[in-house]
């Protein structure tokens, strides 16, 4: 069964939430397999950065992503 929209909605609200306080660069860490978390971060906006080796233990990489809003003045 797909997702109800819930994750997209939390992260919608989280983002939109720190965009009013001014926050407009945000930063993830992510498992490298974790395929439908990425696919949601990068409809988002967030694109990947660093590959994380080891990140969650040994033979287990990350993926760092970073999601910059250009409408806001950093
Ligand atoms: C990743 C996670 C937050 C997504 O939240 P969700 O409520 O399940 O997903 P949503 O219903 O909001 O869907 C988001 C996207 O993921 C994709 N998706 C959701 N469930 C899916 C599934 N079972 N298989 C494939 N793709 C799926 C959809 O393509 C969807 O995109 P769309 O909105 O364009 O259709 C959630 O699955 C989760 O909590 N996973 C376990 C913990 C985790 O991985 N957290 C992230 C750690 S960095």
């Amino acid at each position: 069964m797909m997702g109800r929209g819930i994750g997209r909605s939390l992260l919608e609200e989280s983002l939109e939430t720190l965009a009013t306080v001014g926050i407009g660069r945000v930063y993830l860490e992510v498992r490298v397999d974790n395929k439908t978390a990425i696919g949601l971060y990068e409809s988002l906006g967030f694109v990947k950065l660093a590959n994380l080796a080891d990140y969650y233990g040994e033979g287990v990489p990350g993926v760092r992503m970073r999601r910059v809003d250009g409408s806001i003045s950093l």
